[in-house]
């Protein structure tokens, strides 16, 4: 007899495991399946964002920044360090602990929940007993039913046609957070956002970083005035970005790649690194889905197709996160997880993708929700715009860090908040009470009227909504 569930989650990434959570909470029966494999073949809970994505990533960047303060920013405070090393391994060490905390963290919270966990690959078998069949295939065998499918399959890393990903010196995101020791030379193609993390976290522990990038404007989804301010920040740091290349023949020898470009101008430049990131995007993954034993519809990047309540061509079939259109965030992911749950519990559930916020994880950080003025202008809507300078923040001055603004835009007649885009110290905190306001549909002017603690960064953000009338009181 096989196993049967109200609802089969396939993919325990934040999109998959969120909703599994959700929909044993609203008292279903649930069960979720997923294939990341640990070192040791173990189940790894959590998707590219706990593996090789969100979590790793920010551990890696949290390292090389206390590294990067102490080799260079402890001075100013009259700290001095001498004999400062770098021990790769340990710092490697550390965030593969950290992930691991997290992978363990949900498999705690399945238990908890009584979500049964299957390890291993989920496909579609058929439509089966009112619902579909399931095929999980690894560690666990087992063929299940459920009433209700969820797939959370998530996203892999394109590479670049005719340069696979080797690992070791073409490297994707998965490579590039476990390299074993600082390359003395690394090219990156791409600078979003995984370019400049990864780049980020390399130049600081001493590489030379040259991102090469196909566009000819610098971070082109992100408002230009504080791209701009960006890209100064970055090129101060010795971040190299080259924007407007044309990515020729790529050489992987035995001890590096030589990547031959041409600039924008024309010219015909030869990078030579020890190692390459390829940081040029993500494609959906459905490998091993069998979306065909059902009809489950694909768009033409092999995107599962769904409407806005992320139904799919198939009746009682739904698909969350990276394998569907929109972002590919991690807490866009979430936010889907659970609405699905919901609507399969006969809730109204709604996500609002004009407040998902975006966040890029540098130093400075960048973080923004809502539109950009290029948006603004484009769409014809009348708007007011109010900056702030971290340079006029007292907590900002203390803490030695005064690189950026934060930036409001505001409807011209009705005062409600349209956008904020802020690159600066903790962004990627700030950015939450923009969201808030966003939601709630604020004005500027009920930023402007809040009290925010002082000292603290929080009161750029006010600052910016007086700007947006031009009463600053502190610029
Ligand atoms: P995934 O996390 O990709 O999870 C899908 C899961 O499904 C995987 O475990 C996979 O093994 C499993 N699976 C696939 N097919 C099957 C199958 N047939 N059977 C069983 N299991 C299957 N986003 C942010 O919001 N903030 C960040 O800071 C951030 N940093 C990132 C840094 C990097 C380097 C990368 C690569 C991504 C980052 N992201 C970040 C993006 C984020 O990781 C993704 O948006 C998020 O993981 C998507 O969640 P998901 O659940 O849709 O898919
Ligand atoms: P991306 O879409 O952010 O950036 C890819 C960049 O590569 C673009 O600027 C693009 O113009 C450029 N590019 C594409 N093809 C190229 C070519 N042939 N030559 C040169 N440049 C080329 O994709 P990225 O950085 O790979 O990240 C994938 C996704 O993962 C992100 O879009 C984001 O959704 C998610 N992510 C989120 C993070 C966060 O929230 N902090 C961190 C890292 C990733």
């Amino acid at each position: 007899m096989n196993k049967q569930f109200d609802v089969i989650v396939i993919g325990g990434g934040p999109g998959g495991y969120i909703a599994a959570i959700r929909a044993a909470q609203l008292g279903m029966k649930v069960a979720c399946v997923d294939e990341w494999k640990n070192k040791q073949g173990g189940p790894a809970l959590g998707g590219t964002c706990t593996n090789v994505g969100c979590i790793p990533s920010k551990a890696l960047l949290q390292s090389s920044e206390h590294f990067d303060h102490a080799a260079h920013h402890f001075s100013e405070h009259g700290i001095s360090v001498s004999g400062l090393s770098l021990d790769v391994g340990q710092m490697v060490a550390r965030k593969d602990a950290v992930v691991k905390q997290n992978n363990d963290g949900i498999l705690y919270l399945f238990k908890k929940n009584k979500v049964s966990f299957f390890h291993g690959r989920g496909s579609f078998v058929k439509a089966a007993d009112g619902g579909y069949q399931i095929q999980v295939s690894g560690t666990a065998e087992e063929t299940l039913v459920g009433k209700q499918i969820v797939v959370a399959t998530g996203s892999t890393a394109r590479a670049l046609p005719g340069t696979p990903f080797d690992e070791q010196l073409v490297l994707s995101n998965d490579g590039a957070l476990s390299i074993g020791a600082v390359p003395k030379k690394l090219a990156l193609i791409g600078s979003g956002v995984i370019g400049l993390e990864m780049g980020s976290v390399w130049r600081r522990l001493g590489a030379e970083v040259t991102i090469l990038e196909a566009l000819p404007e610098f971070l082109g989804a992100v408002d230009q005035q504080i791209a701009k301010e960006a890209h100064k920040a970055f090129a101060k740091q010795g971040l190299k970005i080259e924007l407007g290349v044309t990515v020729g023949a790529i050489k992987v020898g035995k001890k590096g790649v030589g990547v031959a470009w041409t600039n924008a101008k024309g010219e015909a430049q030869l990078l030579e690194a020890e190692k390459l990131i390829v940081s040029i995007g993500r494609v959906p993954n459905t490998v091993g889905l069998n979306t065909e034993a059902v009809g489950l519809k694909l768009d033409e990047r092999g995107a599962i197709i769904v409407d806005g309540d992320c139904k799919t061509s198939l009746s009682n079939v739904w698909a969350i996160g990276d394998v569907v259109r929109g972002p590919m965030l991690a807490h866009k992911a979430e936010e889907e997880g659970v609405a699905v749950a919901e609507r399969i519990a006969g809730q109204h559930s709604h996500v609002n993708f004009n407040t998902i916020p975006w966040v890029i994880y540098t130093s400075p950080e960048i973080a923004w929700v809502g539109q950009t003025e290029a948006q603004l202008k484009a769409a014809g809507r009348a708007y007011k715009a109010g900056t702030f300078p971290f340079l006029a923040n007292g907590r900002a001055r203390a803490l030695g860090d005064t690189t950026g603004m934060v930036k409001m835009l505001a409807d011209a007649a009705t005062d409600e908040i349209l956008g904020v885009h802020i690159v600066g110290p903790m962004a990627s905190e700030l950015i939450a009470e923009c969201v808030m306001a966003m939601e709630f549909r604020a004005s500027s002017e009920d930023i402007a009227r809040i009290c925010h603690a002082h000292p603290s960064l929080s009161e750029a953000t006010k600052e910016a909504a007086l700007a947006v009338e031009k009463r600053t009181l502190n610029f």
